[in-house]
């Protein structure tokens, strides 16, 4: 396309700088190509926006689509600009080649041989075969369980599987920690598993908690899902609850899950950003997807940034079975309850501290076990029969949806302890290999399709992760229950098995190991079987926004802000404007209050609702949650492990120093003293008292709480050193707990911190003490709280 040149207005000049970001932009491109990279924002727009939803979304649920499904949307870029990974493409050389044509996969000559550019091209399998449908699995009936006849799957999940090593192709970072399961009362009425026969049983456990889209290296703070993942080594074999943090999840079926992932890595041109979802390519992937619009309200709530791994939920996600020793079954999921409470991160802290320490939850754990404050969660289930569950208004089977407590209470079975962390990181923590395949008698599936594809999953990529087969033994995955069978041989094999026979029947070996029957083995439950064989998803999966409106309308104030921030903030980073049209558009059905917020936050207006899968919408059983917010569970609202600083240095009052650590020593939590450097200061009465850290190398927003101390030198000294403001503003801005001494109130008039909150009222987490005064208690009641909302604003006054 040809570009007319001429001098660039003041509007222009800012427009033309923006299409050289990668990673924001206004909300309008820029209005006419001038260049070649504005021309490539103005085509990548155009192409964006002439696809303002999913219009085969309409197309996908129900047996009569299932059977004929449409022809994918597609749309003609008015420039390859839009569709190319660099502007630089047109810079030819005798290695590179020149640019791939739309359609061309070029067989011949350097490195045109291999690149491929699919505009305009149909969807295949690696064989060459169109695929008629990407979005389902091939199941027995639209409720049905996944078949293994799915060539088209297992092709797309295995190529998957295999794209990354040697680290998990995702959850690549993490932390894990050993500890056991406690059974509180007998289950057997509803199960059989081995963990739950009595009360009082116990059963070893290693969890794993990681985050999903970043690499092994990357920040433990990013704003992700947490991955929460228990091996029970139990008596009956191993049983992996393989779950998250967020009892949903942004799709229905497997077959989606490569793309989605492939959505949120880094992009695949430039591979950034790291850990991070705020980018194009995520965003236009979950705005086509409007199934994804309940689990996008929970990644943008302060859930997607835990305080710590020990002050979050845990969720199997999926509807499984139990099965008891009658044969009998009921549904379950699963739920963790943290002893701590839920507590999270707010975002400018999440990102200040990623800097600071990117092993911030990875160190959290690992100092509260070798402090013996090992952490502690309960195990719920929720149970219910098919029967029950037949009328509500969503499918049980679909991952994006959970079941409210308030309709089906959790009831709690035992607890989970961890109590010792591993010797070694890779033995351990790195090597371990969660399966949802690996399930003990008791312990069954549902037909989720979004588990049936994880069934294959695990074991398929850890074949390449971990070098091969065999490695169920290595240490940390190998069962205490005893392993016999006749599979031999393989890469790493370390059991050295006795004798000649390894297949069975056998009379040589007397016919063992022999099949263990019904009495003692795994039998499947017999849930019956009898549809059409059909790619396509049931009516209900096509309700897209009750769930994401319940959870929104069931949200705090502050926690409603800050959901509407966070998707403004991510909104933001999105370089293409139909993009964010199209997901403002998508939030105005879940919650035109929110989808209004977002759209002045981003400085655009609020879209036309996208047009919905399901024409009628439902009646949900449930319009408030109150158990969907974090403030539900407040923890005992003591503050162990919680951790303080005390701002130190030469002239400190002592006295209320010690004091004050003392108090804090005594209530579990940590009260670090914090110097313009580390060592020694002397106080005003002559003592010696030791820095152990500075506010050089321990900024303020990694503690939990502050202590301005007395002692005028002390004050001056602080007053005259640049970090200590930045250590009291973040501390104020985050809405942590401040313990202000005697003189050292002159800190915080220097930090412009207003004594009051904006409503005039007093400010709970602030406390101000006179000279001699040292009110613990009240500082202790008040770090209880773990942060005090009432003092934010956005923006932010400090
Ligand atoms: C079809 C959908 C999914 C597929 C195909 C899939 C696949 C995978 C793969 C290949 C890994 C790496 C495993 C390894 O290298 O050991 C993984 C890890 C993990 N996945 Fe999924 N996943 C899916 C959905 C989910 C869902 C819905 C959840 C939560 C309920 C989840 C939770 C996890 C966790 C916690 C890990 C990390 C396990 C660890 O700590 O080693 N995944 N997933």
């Amino acid at each position: 396309m040809a570009t007319k040149k001429s001098a660039p207005t003041g509007k222009q000049t800012a427009s033309r700088a923006a299409a050289r970001n990668t990673d924001s932009a206004p909300a309008k491109g820029p209005a006419a190509p001038s260049d070649a990279a504005t021309l490539k924002a103005v085509a990548t727009q155009d192409l964006a926006a002439s696809m303002p939803h999913n219009a085969n979304k309409l197309a996908q649920y129900g047996h009569d689509n299932a059977v004929n499904p449409p022809q994918g949307a597609s749309s003609s870029p008015s420039s390859l600009a839009a569709t190319g990974s660099t502007l630089s493409e047109e810079n030819t050389g005798p290695k590179v080649g020149s640019m791939a044509g739309p359609g061309i996969n070029a067989t011949i000559e350097s490195l045109d041989r291999v690149r491929v550019d699919s505009g305009g091209q149909m969807l295949t399998t690696n064989q060459g075969v169109a695929i008629a449908d990407n979005q389902h699995s091939l199941k027995a009936g639209l409720r049905g369980p996944a078949l293994l006849e799915d060539f088209i799957l297992r092709e797309k999940i295995t190529h998957f599987d295999h794209e990354r090593i040697p680290e998990r192709i995702v959850h690549a970072r993490g932390s894990g920690a050993h500890g056991f399961f406690e059974c509180y009362q007998p289950q057997t009425a509803i199960t059989k598993a081995a963990p739950f026969k009595e009360a009082g049983k116990i059963t070893p456990v290693f969890v794993r908690f990681s985050t999903v889209a970043g690499e092994r290296g990357s920040k433990d703070t990013a704003r992700d899902v947490r991955g929460f993942a228990v091996k029970f080594y139990t008596d009956e074999g191993n049983w992996d609850l393989v779950g998250n943090n967020i009892p949903v999840f942004f799709i229905q079926d497997a077959m989606k899950f490569p793309d989605l992932v492939h959505a949120v890595k880094p992009e695949p041109h430039h591979a950034m950003p790291q850990a991070a979802s705020a980018h194009d390519t995520f965003w236009d992937f979950v705005s086509l997807m409007p199934e994804s619009t309940h689990m996008l309200m929970w990644a943008m709530s302060d859930r997607a940034i835990p305080r710590s791994y020990r002050m979050m939920e845990g969720f199997g996600v999926h509807s499984f079975r139990l099965v008891n020793d009658a044969g009998e079954s009921r549904f379950v999921k699963f739920h963790w309850k943290p002893k701590l409470g839920t507590h999270s991160l707010v975002w400018d802290e999440a990102v200040k501290i990623s800097g600071a320490d990117p092993d911030f939850h990875r160190r959290d754990l690992w100092e509260a076990i070798e402090a013996g404050e090992f952490p502690e969660w309960e195990l719920g289930f929720q149970t219910f029969t098919e029967e029950e569950s037949k009328d509500w208004s969503f499918d049980i089977l679909d991952a994006t949806k959970l079941i409210p407590e308030e309709l089906v209470p959790v009831q709690i079975v035992g607890r989970m302890v961890l109590n010792r962390n591993p010797d070694n990181f890779f033995a351990e923590t790195e090597q371990v290999a969660f399966c949802t395949a690996h399930v003990v008698p008791g312990i069954d599936f549902s037909n989720d399709p979004l588990l049936a594809g994880r069934i294959h999953s695990y074991v398929d990529t850890q074949l390449t992760r971990l070098g091969g087969p065999n490695f169920h033994e290595i240490p940390i995955n190998a069962p205490i229950a005893p392993v016999h069978n006749n599979q031999r041989d393989g890469l790493h094999r370390q059991a050295v098995p006795r004798g000649r026979v390894s297949y069975e029947p056998n009379s040589l070996g007397g016919g063992c190991p022999f099949q263990a029957g019904a009495a003692k083995g795994f039998v499947s439950f017999p849930a019956p079987v009898q549809e059409d064989k059909v790619r396509g998803a049931p009516e209900k999966f096509a309700e897209h926004y009750a769930q994401a409106r319940l959870f929104f309308e069931s949200q705090t104030p502050t926690e409603q802000a800050h959901i509407a921030a966070a998707f403004r903030f991510e909104l933001s980073k999105v370089t293409v404007p139909a993009i964010r049209e199209r997901m403002v558009a998508g939030l105005v059905n879940a919650s035109p209050a929110l989808a209004a917020k977002v759209a002045e936050g981003l400085g655009m207006a609020v879209p036309d609702p996208l047009p919905r899968a399901l024409a009628t919408p439902v009646t949900p059983e449930i319009a408030q949650s109150p158990m969907l917010s974090l403030m539900a569970r407040p923890g005992d609202g003591g503050i162990r492990t919680r951790k303080v600083a005390i701002l130190v240095a030469n002239g400190v009052e002592g006295t209320s120093i010690a004091a004050i650590q003392k108090a804090l020593l005594d209530a579990g939590a940590v009260g670090r003293l914090v110097g313009p450097r580390i060592g020694a200061f002397t106080t005003a009465s002559g003592d010696t008292i030791d820095a152990d850290c500075s506010m050089e190398n321990e900024p303020g927003f990694l503690f939990d709480g502050l202590v301005l101390p007395d002692g005028q030198a002390a004050v001056d000294a602080l007053a005259a050193d640049g970090h200590t403001m930045e250590f009291i503003k973040a501390q104020y801005r985050h809405c942590k707990t401040l313990l202000v001494l005697g003189a050292s109130s002159a800190l915080l008039a220097q930090a412009g911190i207003e004594s009051t909150l904006p409503t005039g009222e007093a400010d709970p987490g602030l406390i101000v003490a006179a000279a001699g005064e040292s009110p613990a208690n009240d500082f202790i009641a008040a770090l209880g709280k773990h942060r005090h909302p009432e003092r934010e604003t956005d923006p932010p006054k400090v």
